[in-house]
């Protein structure tokens, strides 16, 4: 059946909606939320956090989703048919998630030789695998093995097929975690207190922007993933509903990682005499220093605990890294009318040859050195800084003003209601879609960036650097768009050939 074109899709909204949730639960709620939480007045910053999630969050998920599923193509074509002039917005979600692979295969990497150690019984010691290069290499090209093999099988039989499997999977060990820490006794509730007593003291104006970041990315906005997953969705999909338990699945596990975490931490913390907060608690250092230390001192049976929670943390960054490998690989399949195996194992190894200078800077920077550097960053932060700080939130930005402006709150509400909402919930969620939440999204960007060029009030020339090489490859997109894209059929998802 040579060049036979099939539609490809998922096969049910329960299989979109695992998919999504898989896409948004990844490391940013594992190492991002908890310590965010912790350092901005527990339970008085997830009030704040679920309020992003419900105001800006969920209505700009609303927007991708629906985007793509009215096109039922790549986001370029999802922004083409709205208008040609705007089609390079989609270039943009296409660009992010493509940069974002680099770096997240080379943690990937790092969560497979972590779980690999924990496996054998071994405590697994991050400088040492960092420095070696051909190890960060090895895991790294493992983590995308895993990756490809999914998005090779395609929507229905892959992602949806191992979404299915691997979320519950992934709610399961994180559960056996929580209850198991929960239950070592010392320390667990100062950590829980640590965690989440409320301090509304705390919050700042800086605490408010932190939460909108983290609502961001958390749940996988900005980067064309739920645009392009939304366009293998059809009208049985009830957006509301589907957005809405993508959002709570996410949530809910951000919350439960702290559980798991503080108590642990505050637990070893108490047992060795050391206060916790000499421990290192946040990010790369959390996750691959500080808690391998803490489950080794648990013994023999922390080992196993140790293995689940490097297994679970595999399995959200393989269903979250899927999400962004199928952006790039739709647009190939679709734009040069190519096998999606062929497309794909393309994406994986341009990753793969990228993915090697991210990790030898990675490496350099833990061990105190400075190979790769860009603007006085590893090339990790340089990426992450790019993309999260910059990047993300233009495109979602994008997306709102697509369907508030271009689509037209009016259209866009027919649309809505058609789709079960009722006349006053869309009319509501249009007028927060057209000035609300762009509105939003747009301090947050410009905060971001003011916080790059000036951190803690001083000028920084490398923040500058960073943020001057972010508006660059908005430029250069751009260009390209005009140049090649605007006027060149770009694809939809009936292209699909197999
Ligand atoms: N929502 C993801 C997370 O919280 O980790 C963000 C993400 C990062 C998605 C990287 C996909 C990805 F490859």
């Amino acid at each position: 059946m040579e060049n036979t074109k099939k539609k490809s899709g998922f096969a049910s909204g329960i299989g979109f909606v695992l998919a999504a949730a898989g896409s948004a639960v990844g490391l940013g709620n594992l190492w991002g939320f908890p310590f965010k939480t912790a350092e901005n007045g527990g339970a008085a910053f997830v009030i704040i956090y679920i309020a992003c999630v419900l105001f800006i969050g969920f209505l700009t998920m609303i927007c991708e989703i629906f985007l793509g599923r009215r096109s039922q193509a790549n986001p370029i074509t999802s922004f083409k048919v709205i208008n040609k002039n705007v089609g390079w917005f989609g270039l943009i979600a296409v660009a992010v998630p493509l940069i974002i692979t680099f770096y997240y295969s080379v943690l990937g990497g790092y969560t497979v030789k972590f779980a690999f150690n924990s496996f054998w019984g071994n405590t697994g010691n991050l400088t040492n695998f960092a420095g070696s290069e051909w190890q960060v290499i090895l895991f790294t090209a493992i983590f995308l093995i895993f990756a490809l093999i999914v998005v090779m099988g395609g929507v229905k039989d892959g992602i949806e097929k191992a979404s299915k499997v691997l979320m519950p999977a992934l709610f399961i060990l994180l559960l056996l975690v929580v209850i198991f820490v929960l239950f070592l006794g010392e320390g667990v509730s100062d950590g829980l207190k640590f965690y989440l007593v409320p301090d509304f003291s705390k919050i700042t104006l800086s605490s408010v922007l932190a939460a909108m970041g983290q609502a961001f990315y958390s749940l996988s906005l900005g980067m064309g993933a739920m645009i392009v997953y939304g366009s293998y969705t059809g009208k049985e999909i009830n957006l509301l509903k589907s957005a809405s338990m993508i959002c709570v699945f996410d949530t809910f596990v951000a919350l439960l990682a702290g559980m798991a975490i503080f108590p642990a931490v505050f637990h070893f913390a108490s047992v060795e005499g050391i206060p916790a907060e000499s421990l290192k608690l946040q990010g790369l250092m959390l996750m691959f220093e500080t808690l391998p230390k803490v489950f080794e001192s648990i013994g023999p049976i922390g080992h196993v605990i140790e293995f689940f929670f490097f297994a679970m943390v595999i399995i959200a960054a393989v269903t979250s890294v899927i999400s962004i490998m199928e952006v790039s690989s739709q647009f190939i399949i679709q734009k040069f009318k190519i096998k999606r195996k062929i497309a794909t194992l393309g994406v994986a190894v341009i990753t793969f040859a990228l993915s090697i200078p991210v990790g030898i800077s990675l490496g350099s920077m833990l061990n105190g050195g400075s190979i790769l550097q860009i603007f006085g960053m590893d090339m990790l932060s340089f990426l992450d800084t790019v993309t999260n700080t910059v990047l993300m939130p233009i495109c979602a930005l994008f997306s709102c003003v697509a369907v508030g402006w271009f689509i037209g709150s009016k259209k866009a509400i027919r649309e809505l209601c058609d789709d079960g909402f009722n006349q006053k919930v869309a009319t509501a969620l249009s007028y927060l879609i057209k000035y609300f939440v762009p509105l939003l999204i747009a301090v947050i960007e410009i905060f971001g960036v003011i916080g790059l060029i000036f951190p803690s009030g001083t000028f920084d020339v490398n923040g500058l650097g960073v943020a001057l090489t972010s508006l660059a490859i908005v430029a250069i997109l751009i260009v390209v768009y005009f140049i090649w894209l605007k006027n060149t059929n770009t694809g939809t998802n009936m292209d699909e050939i197999g």
